[in-house]
This record gives structure tokens, sequence and C-alpha cells, in this order.
């Protein structure tokens, strides 16, 4: 048995106190567009927590993750938190400098930034004993909270081909371009069919010696305004999918006319079906020749890449526009819950047999981002003083009022929006139904994970 002197005792019980300290509060992981709108609705319904980021400054993406020339294609309108709208100056396409100050001056506006420790990566969410969390942070320090909300984004994690053969040129993924200087002279081949690659290979176009955007996939090109709207104001609440749908397709058609005129293959799947692609300037450019659309890459071969149509030709740069990976790695494998692009929860953020721990902001919306968190923040804050009253997870009272686990990541603003209005409305039959769930399972506990080791 190992004896400890009082004075170390001592020590160990202010570190134990300190630890303790923030165990009646939650901590919000993230503080970004998604962790800025959370902290504000728990700030509103009064419910402690405190708030840590990886970065040196708030903001997310926005500060940290999206090249310098990026502006937004969902609009202000649809991007902006309902309750905070943006300055009436912004453009209706807002730089991602005029995102950062909005979301800083939100922060400011709510008096968020004194509950934000920035530089505090953490590093490790492990459930103990008697339903806490403990926390452990890239320096090394820990502490124990009531629950944990993960608002650590979903833009981050690199998703990369795999390629066959070797490539003499460079290979980026598009989270590390920054700036135009980075493709001037070059040539160019961005990867992608998405947001990332239609910006990036239109860059190209303007200050590359050659760009090719090659997509494994047909793709619709979505234009970002028509009739001097934003293509995103269009669609309302009481629309459903076909109009939506049929209202695109001839805002398509009346702005670009057919995909065939642009060299590209008709599109193989329906409109919406998969995240848009909003961009102009990849049609522009390649009526200029200054994009050459192609298929997939199937092999590197020194300074050339060959295409699966048989063509090849010299590259200096690839740029793998291609997306990126779901991902929470401070959790134990057993929490990980992760399927593609899903996280397999219910309520969108609760998992059945834990309780305390909430995956926020891990879908991709069609719209912005602000509007639907605006509804999902107060409803969340609602869970989480429901979940204070109950022994079982709220994730197990979703499940067991016939909620389904996740079929799809994508999401129709508007719809999800709807059905948060009609949660809340309802909000007294949950707790009501919770409660009976509750009496059925009165001594749940979450099963403590034993934290690995270090260095075993
Ligand atoms: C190029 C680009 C353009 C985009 N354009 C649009 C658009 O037009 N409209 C739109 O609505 N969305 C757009 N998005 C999506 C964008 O990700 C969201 O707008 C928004 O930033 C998401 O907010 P978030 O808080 O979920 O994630 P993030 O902004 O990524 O913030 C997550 C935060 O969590 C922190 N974090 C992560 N891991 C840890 C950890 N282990 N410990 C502590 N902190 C951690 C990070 O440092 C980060 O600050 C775009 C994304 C990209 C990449
Ligand atoms: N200006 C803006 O506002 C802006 C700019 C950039 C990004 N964004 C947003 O940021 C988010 C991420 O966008 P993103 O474009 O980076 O990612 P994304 O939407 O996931 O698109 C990734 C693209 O890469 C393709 N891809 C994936 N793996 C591939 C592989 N192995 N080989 C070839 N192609 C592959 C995908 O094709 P499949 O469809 O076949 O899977 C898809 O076209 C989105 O929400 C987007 O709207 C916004």
């Amino acid at each position: 048995m190992v004896v400890q002197t009082p004075q170390q005792l001592a020590n160990v019980n202010k570190a134990n106190n300190k630890a303790n300290s923030h165990s009646h509060k939650h901590l919000i992981i993230g503080a970004g567009f998604v962790g800025l709108g959370i902290a504000q609705a728990l700030t509103a319904a009064g419910i402690p927590y405190d708030q840590v980021d990886a970065s040196d400054d708030i903001g997310g993406n926005w500060h940290h993750g999206v090249y310098e020339t990026a502006h937004i294609i969902s609009s202000r309108k649809t991007t902006e938190f309902s309750y905070f709208p943006m300055p009436a100056d912004y453009p209706d396409f807002p730089s991602a400098a005029q995102m950062l100050a909005y979301l800083r001056r939100f922060a400011d506006h709510f008096g968020l930034r004194d509950q934000i420790e920035c530089d505090r990566p953490v590093t490790q969410v492990y459930p103990i004993a008697n339903n806490q969390w403990q926390v452990t942070f890239a320096h090394g320090d820990r502490r124990i909270y009531k629950g944990v909300i993960l608002c650590n984004g979903h833009h981050w994690c690199k998703r990369l081909p795999k390629f066959t053969g070797q490539f003499n040129g460079e290979i980026i993924h598009s989270k590390d371009y920054k700036r135009p200087e980075q493709l001037r002279g070059k040539r160019v081949l961005v990867i992608g069919g998405g947001n990332s690659a239609c910006d990036i290979a239109a860059e190209a176009a303007r200050v590359a010696k050659s760009c090719t955007l090659s997509m494994r996939d047909t793709v619709w090109f979505i234009p970002k305004t028509f009739a001097g709207v934003p293509v995103a104001e269009f669609p309302q609440w009481w629309m459903p999918d076909w109009l939506q749908r049929g209202l695109i397709h001839i805002m398509i058609h009346l702005s670009f006319g057919s995909h065939r005129s642009y060299g590209l293959n008709p599109p193989n799947h329906r409109l919406l079906s998969k995240h848009p692609t909003i961009n102009n300037e990849v049609p522009y450019y390649l009526k200029h020749g200054r994009i050459t659309a192609k298929p997939e890459v199937k092999r590197l071969a020194g300074d050339t890449i060959h295409f699966v149509d048989g063509t090849e030709a010299e590259f200096d740069l690839v740029m793998c526009a291609t997306g990126y990976h779901v991902a929470y790695p401070f959790l134990p494998l057993d929490l990980n819950r992760v399927t593609g692009p899903m996280v397999q929860c219910y309520g969108g953020s609760h998992l059945p047999d834990y309780k305390g721990l909430y995956f926020v902001g891990w879908g991709q919306t069609r719209g912005g981002v602000g509007p639907v968190m605006s509804a999902y923040g107060p409803f969340l804050a609602r869970c989480i003083q429901l979940q204070d009253e109950l022994a079982v997870p709220l994730g197990l009272v979703f499940k067991a009022l016939g909620q389904p686990l996740p079929t799809t990541h994508l999401s129709d603003p508007h719809k999800t929006m709807l059905k948060l209005a009609i949660a809340q409305f309802g909000f007294p039959w949950i707790r009501y139904r919770a409660k009976q769930i509750n009496n059925q399972y009165p001594h749940f506990h979450n099963q403590p994970i034993a934290m690995p080791i270090p260095g075993s």
C-alpha cells in the first residue's frame, strides 16, 4: 500500500475538489457557430456550463477552417441566428471575415466570452461512476462534468481518396487550402464535386496555369442566385420536396441550360438527394475553357494522372476536395456511434444507453446553419433540464416514443424547424411519457468505461 503524507493527501484533495467544482456543470466542446448557439441557449435557460475550444480564438471554421476567399453559399438570411440578424450592410453572401466578425459580435452580445477557454483541446471524454463524465485536456489536467455537449464540428477530419500509383507533385486536402497563392502558375487537378471543389476550381481557373476538375459522379450545379435572389431563400416551410425540386430545376434550366452544353454528363441522381453544390463559377469557367472536366482518377504515374475515361494529363498539384469524416476522437470506441456521415443517436443528439452526452451539429442541413441552431438550442436546453429529472437517458425515451435512428445526415432546414416547433409544443407530453418510461428503469446508471492506461 502506498502511504501518503498529510501534505500529499491535502494536495490530492485540493486537486479533486478543483476537478469536482465542475461536476454540477455541462461542458461544451467547441466554440464555433454551433457551440456558440448552444452556449447562448444554455445561458438563456440558466443551465451552468463551461466551454472550451482547441483553437486560440472562437469562431470555429470561420476563424481557422476556411480559405481566406470563402463566401458562404447559403445566404445571409438563411444562415444568421433567427434572433440575432447579421448587420444590414452585409451582402447576401458574406465573406469568411464577415462571418467571423458576426460570430464574435454574437458572443459579445450574449456575454458568452467569459465562459470560453481557448487553447483547450479535449483529448478524452469518458463516462465514470455516478453518471459523471471525466474530461481530459491536452495539457494532461482532468475535470469531472455532469454532462458533455459535443460541438466539435464535422468539417475538419479530412477524407482522402485512396490512389493507385505514385505522384511526383504535391497532393493536399482542401482543408489545407488557404489562399490563391497556393495555386498560382500550377497545373492543378481538383478532385470532388462539392462546394469546396467548385470554389477552389474557380480560384484555380483565375490564377493557375491550368485547372482540371475530376468528379467521380455527376453533379447538379445550382446557381447561387436567381432573378437577383439567393436560391437558398426560395424554399419555404410549406413547400413539399417535389415543389422545391421543381422550382430549382426551373432555376437551373433558365440559368445554365443543360449540363451537356458544358461537356458534363447529365446528373444521374435526383436533385437534392445529395448535399447541393451551389456554384455559378464552374459552369462559367467551363464555358471559357479555364476549367476542364474529367471523370474519376484511375491512377497516378509520376507527373501524369490517368482518368477512368482513358485520358491523361500532367499536373503539379492535386487538391482533394473530397470532404470530411464525422469524428469524435476523444470518445471511447464504445461511444463512437458514427456510421458513415451519421451519428446513431435519437432525437438528433441522444444515446439510448448513456445520459449526459449530446452530439450536436453533425448533420448536414441544406441551408445555412443559424436558423436550425436557433430552434435546436432551446430544445436541447429543455432536454438537458428534463434529463436532470430522469434516471434513464433521454435517448431511451425518444427511442421508446418511436423516434427512428437517422437514415441520412442531410436535412431540409424548414422541415427540421417544423419538427422542432412541434416537439416544443408537445414537450409537456414528452415529459409525461419520459416520467412513465423512467419508472420502468428507476435505477438506471451509466456504465463507466475504463480509461486506457497511457503508453499501453
Ligand atoms: C469552406 C467552407 C464553407 C462553408 N460554407 C458554409 C455556408 O455557406 N453556410 C453554412 O451554413 N455553413 C457553411 N460551412 C459549414 C461550416 O462548417 C458551418 O457554417 C459552421 O462553421 C459549423 O459550425 P460548428 O460549430 O459545428 O463547427 P466548427 O466551425 O468546425 O467549430 C468546431 C469547433 O470545435 C473545436 N474543437 C474541435 N475539436 C475539439 C477538441 N477536441 N477540443 C476542443 N475544441 C475542439 C474547433 O477548434 C472548432 O473551433 C462551410 C464550411 C466550409 C469548410
Ligand atoms: N462557399 C461555401 O459556402 C462552401 C465552400 C466549401 C464547402 N462548403 C460546405 O462545406 C461542407 C463540406 O463541403 P466539401 O465540398 O468540402 O465536401 P463534400 O460536400 O462532402 O463533397 C465532397 C466531394 O468529394 C467527392 N468525393 C469524396 N470522396 C471521393 C473520392 N474518394 N474520390 C473522388 N471524389 C470523392 C464527393 O463525391 P460523391 O458525391 O460521389 O460522394 C463530393 O463530390 C459542405 O457543407 C459545403 O456546403 C461551403
